[in-house]
């Protein structure tokens, strides 16, 4: 997988969850049915954003206590003003060497964090640190070099036809490690035996190809980081292009589907 680019804006929290946050809302109830963590536990999110994971925690896991840590500021901020339960706390942190000591959580999950860190290695084994023997660990991310986010394919695809240097931008040209085998091999490095995968599938509906195309115009996020640096006239070319290219449903929606995979593993010792 390759390192960050300058275009993996994360900052405004409202604009991140417009492009993504309402989708990743959405995986994340399937990932923790998955996981079967039991309850009362205390959980780490690591790259917890604007607090998807940790909200769908907080909802549906019955912890006792869930920390989540970002390296963004803005995200942080949002999640801690947004998300008022008492047994959540925000903080800034890097997934690869985290302030948090060993063995003082149940629970330690991300979603959606794993491509876009440097060091996966560290992230991982900051993870495994992190749990309490017999906790579990788990992540999950978007299946990109299997074309599993149809509506973020479609931008790209259409990008990478009015300008060639779109196309290595693209998420699945930058993380070609985000494949079940991949992701189980470098988990399976790191944690040892007993991982397991899974694929997690949602439906992305779009009421309207406005709702599709604004929030790329947001900023937040690989492709919307993209789209914002585009020049007026250019960026203009593009919104006719996937207003001509994408399919629409009998009611004027944009139905396309997601998919992520998941990995778990019980925590060691
Ligand atoms: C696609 S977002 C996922 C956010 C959230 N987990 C969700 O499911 O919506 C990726 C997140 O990873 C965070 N991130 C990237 N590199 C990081 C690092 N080294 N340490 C901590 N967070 C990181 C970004 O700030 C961003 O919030």
């Amino acid at each position: 997988m390759s390192e960050t680019s300058r275009h993996d804006a994360w900052q405004a929290g409202a604009n991140y969850d417009a492009y993504m946050g309402r989708w990743s809302r959405k995986v994340a109830p399937l990932f923790l049915d998955w996981l079967k963590a039991p309850d009362n536990g205390d959980w780490l999110d690591v790259g917890c954003g604007t607090g998807s994971l940790s909200q769908a925690i907080l909802a549906g896991a019955a912890p006792a206590s869930v920390t989540g840590i970002d390296a963004s500021e803005g995200f942080v901020r949002h999640a801690a003003a947004t998300i008022a339960d008492p047994r959540v706390r925000f903080q800034r942190g890097d997934a690869q060497a985290i302030d948090l000591a060993d063995a003082s959580r149940d629970a330690v999950v991300s979603g959606l964090v794993l491509n876009f860190v440097p060091d996966k290695r560290a992230m991982l084994s900051e993870m495994a640190r992190i749990a309490r023997p017999g906790g579990s660990l788990g992540f999950f991310v978007w299946d990109y070099p299997g074309g599993g986010i149809a509506f973020m394919r479609a931008f790209w695809r259409a990008a990478g036809a009015l300008d060639p240097d779109a196309a290595a931008l693209a998420e699945d040209r930058r993380f070609p490690g985000c494949t079940e085998a991949g992701l189980r091999g470098l988990a399976a490095e790191v944690w040892g035996t007993g991982v397991e995968t899974t694929a997690l599938e949602v439906p992305t509906r779009f009421r309207d190809f406005a709702d599709y195309w604004t929030p790329f115009t947001l900023g937040a996020g690989p492709a919307p980081g993209y789209c914002v640096s585009l020049s007026p006239d250019r960026r203009e070319q593009l919104r006719r292009k996937l207003e001509s290219d994408l399919p629409r449903e009998p009611d004027g929606s944009i139905l396309l589907s997601a998919r992520a995979w998941a990995v778990k593993a019980v925590g060691p010792g």
